[in-house]
């Protein structure tokens, strides 16, 4: 198929662009490289041989997503594109709201102008708020505890109502853990702007010497230990569950939703000790005071997904700590100043086509 993947460059869709092309289909990006690099995608194309058209636009700019429909035929939508910091999105709600919401409206309004009626779009379990049953099921309660939560939480409402409206559509609505790790060759990964606000990359930096301590938002919480409970799963599988959405569901009618998760929880200092096992290195932290907002626990219960998709997470922690070291080692200063330079590329940057 011909598949539209917005955000792109991002962590996980970069990792998503590899196993598309790997699988045969035919991409186009788009990316405002806001929150992302252009390295990412010359690496997808260097990891895989292929070369994708690739453009510059800001989903706030409808035009430009025109442009993209009108040059290229389209099968379907994978839709990665939105900010997605949670502290952040406490600070700047509007700059979330227009960016996250107006810019998926923006989005459907130009596939049904070019008649593109699947979407997979990538929502995530903080949808489910802080205090939902655990293991948590696509039909439990939704109640977003933060901006960035209730963007996704309206996304997903609003792309209801298109189905309602447009019953022709399919949507699937993939509700993502904790993603962390890295594509094995250690070439992409994940490189977030500034002080890392998850606890992977945070970790890495501390095990590379970038960073001198791990603070550990609470260490009173109920559970095994002490410190927060998360279900972690690697981008990888993240990745391959987009592909089984576009292979199995988004050719059927309706509104599909899947916690995208393996089912298990780790706890912070279960992390630490994985991190520590992976990269040899010591990861000196503090336990500090909770962190506003955070669910003592959250985890999944993935059956539909592995029912009704085929679907199920294959990597276990060691190796999502594994292949997220490789990755930092590799990038101790992520994609801006890795070893790896353009200049080194197989193919010519041309290929790469960065047009308006
Ligand atoms: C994990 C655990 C923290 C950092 C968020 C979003 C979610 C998704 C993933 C976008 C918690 C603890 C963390 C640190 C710590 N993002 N921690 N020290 O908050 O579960 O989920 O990121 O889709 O939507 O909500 O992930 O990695 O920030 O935290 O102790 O420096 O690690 O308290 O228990 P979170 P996280």
């Amino acid at each position: 198929m011909a598949i539209l993947v917005t955000g792109g460059a991002g962590y996980i869709g970069s990792h998503t662009c590899i196993e598309l092309l790997q699988k045969g289909h035919d991409i186009v990006v788009i990316d405002n490289f806001s929150n992302s690099k252009q390295e990412a995608l010359r690496r997808v194309s260097r990891i895989t041989g292929k070369t994708f058209p690739i453009y510059a636009v800001d989903l706030l700019q409808k035009r430009d997503i025109q442009k993209v429909f009108a040059a290229h035929p389209i099968d379907a939508v994978v839709h990665f594109a939105g900010l997605k910091a949670v502290g952040e999105s406490a600070l700047f709600p509007l700059r979330y709201f227009q960016n996250n919401v107006t810019g998926t409206v923006n989005l459907c309004h130009v596939m049904m102008e070019f008649n593109v009626k699947r979407l997979v779009f990538s929502s995530s379990a903080t949808v489910y708020g802080a205090t939902g049953q655990m293991p948590l099921r696509e039909d439990a309660a939704v109640h977003a505890i933060n901006p960035y939560g209730r963007t996704k939480l309206m996304i997903e409402e609003i792309l209801a109502d298109v189905y309602a409206a447009n019953p022709d559509w399919s949507i699937v609505l993939l509700r993502y853990f904790n993603p962390i790790g890295a594509h094995e060759s250690g070439e992409i990964g994940e490189d977030p702007n500034g002080v890392p606000n998850n606890l992977l990359p945070y970790m890495a930096q501390v095990a590379i010497g970038n960073r001198q301590q791990l603070s550990i938002y609470g260490g009173d919480y109920e559970t095994k230990d002490g410190t927060g409970v998360r279900d972690y799963i690697h981008v990888v599988d993240l990745a391959t569950g987009h592909l089984k959405a576009l292979e199995r569901t988004v050719h059927i009618p309706g509104v599909h939703t899947y916690n995208l998760g393996t089912g298990n929880g780790y706890s912070v200092l279960e992390m630490v000790a994985a991190f520590e096992g992976a990269s040899g290195r010591s990861i000196p932290y503090i336990i500090t005071n909770r962190r506003p907002g955070d669910a003592a626990v959250c985890y999944a219960d993935p059956r539909k997904a592995k029912q009704e998709l085929g679907w199920q997470a294959m990597r276990g922690v060691e190796r999502m700590c594994m292949d997220t070291w490789r990755w930092q080692v590799k990038n101790p200063h992520g994609y801006e100043r890795s070893r790896i330079s353009a200049k080194h590329l197989s193919h010519p940057l041309s290929e790469l086509s960065l047009q308006k």
